[in-house]
């Protein structure tokens, strides 16, 4: 199987199937503390935030999907000339394909041209940093897109469920300090769906990873997505539902903000502005999303993204006004009750 077939592959089964965890994030086992005398004016309620130094509108930053075929570059562009428009931060898919088949640059190149002035991420799986990422192929990455950060994706498990996957992790570590001393950009690590528990967020901080996107359970399943790419007799569903919820996730990587310098972004499962806001409320300092958005892009186009956005944006500044805030900083746990 081609790597631009199981590209192809993803984005058809995350459109168009049932790829979701049987459990859950968690984000609804807690209730906002209603404000019955908020003393706000809706209309001047700001969901401005910053992420590595930058201001953005919203909190939301376009998870890493796709590219290296032509398809994904009229997704990359549709979501590029979204983010530029609407002041927000994204990342392009793996660009392993566009190291191995130069050609396929393009599908990734095409977003800088369309945002010539937005956030963007490159993107790269752990086990390819194994042993190291030569210095040419580290400028490639971010100098094809003009990266202002690079991530590193970990999802040991998806590659187990993929007969053609990676098979060895050991090393990854390692390769993630030595890209961050190699990188002219800020080193993002996030997981694809199984979450980043406490323990591995404290080796990856000790390396010096500048942002963590736990990327939990209770979203997309990657397992799944693979399973359902099988013929039936090779499945390993066991595992459709492995992975570490979100909200846990969260309970356990935050509190290392009393000892390391680092930013969190929760993603895994945030489904709407009400998942945004309650995890900014348990400590994350912004939220990503992935499968909302490829299926609104892949539906009905940039149309269907700024759709989707708009009502995001306009019920989070709702929800503020109900709270009592005039801005996201004042949101905190004390927002939140635990339902019984
Ligand atoms: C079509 C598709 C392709 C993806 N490809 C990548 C990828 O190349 N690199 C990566 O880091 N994550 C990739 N992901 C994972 C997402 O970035 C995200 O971590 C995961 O889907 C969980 O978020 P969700 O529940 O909002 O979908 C992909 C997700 C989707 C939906």
């Amino acid at each position: 199987m081609s790597i631009k077939q199981r590209k192809k592959d993803h984005v058809d089964l995350t459109v168009g199937g049932e790829v979701n965890y049987a459990q859950s994030t968690g984000f609804e086992d807690y209730r906002f503390v209603h404000n019955a005398l908020p003393e706000v004016d809706v209309a001047s309620v700001s969901t401005e935030c910053s992420l590595l130094g930058r201001t953005f509108d919203f909190p939301l930053f376009i998870s890493s999907m796709t590219g290296g075929y032509t398809d994904a570059g009229a997704v990359n562009a549709i979501i590029a000339e979204f983010c530029e428009t609407r002041n927000l931060p994204f990342g392009v898919g793996s660009q392993r394909v566009m190291l191995e088949q130069p050609e396929e640059t393009e599908s990734f190149s095409v977003v800088r041209e369309k945002a010539p002035t937005a956030f963007i991420a490159a993107n790269i799986g752990g086990a390819q940093l194994i042993g190291g990422l030569n210095s040419e192929k580290i400028s490639l990455l971010i100098g094809s897109i003009e990266a202002n950060a690079v991530i590193v994706h970990l999802n040991s498990l998806q590659e187990l469920m993929q007969p053609e996957g990676d098979r060895n992790f050991e090393g990854i570590e390692d390769g993630i300090g030595q890209l961050i001393e190699e990188s002219s950009v800020p080193v993002i690590v996030k997981e694809t769906g199984a979450g980043i528990s406490g323990d591995a967020a404290k080796r990856l901080l000790d390396k010096g990873v500048s942002v963590i996107d736990i990327a939990g359970a209770g979203g997309t399943s990657w397992a799944k997505v693979e399973n359902k790419r099988k013929e039936d007799a090779n499945a390993e569903s066991a595992f459709d539902d492995w992975g570490i919820p979100t909200v846990q996730c969260l309970k356990e990587v935050q509190p290392l903000k009393q000892n390391y310098d680092f930013e969190l972004i929760a993603s895994g499962g945030i489904r709407s502005s009400f998942d945004i806001i309650k995890a900014l409320c348990l400590g994350a300092d912004f939220a990503a999303s992935a499968q909302p958005v490829i299926k609104a892009v892949v539906n009905d186009g940039f149309d269907g993204l700024d759709h989707l956005y708009r009502q995001w944006q306009k019920q989070a500044q709702i929800i503020l006004t109900l709270l009592g805030c005039q801005n996201l900083s004042e949101l905190g746990l004390h927002l939140l009750r635990r339902t019984p």
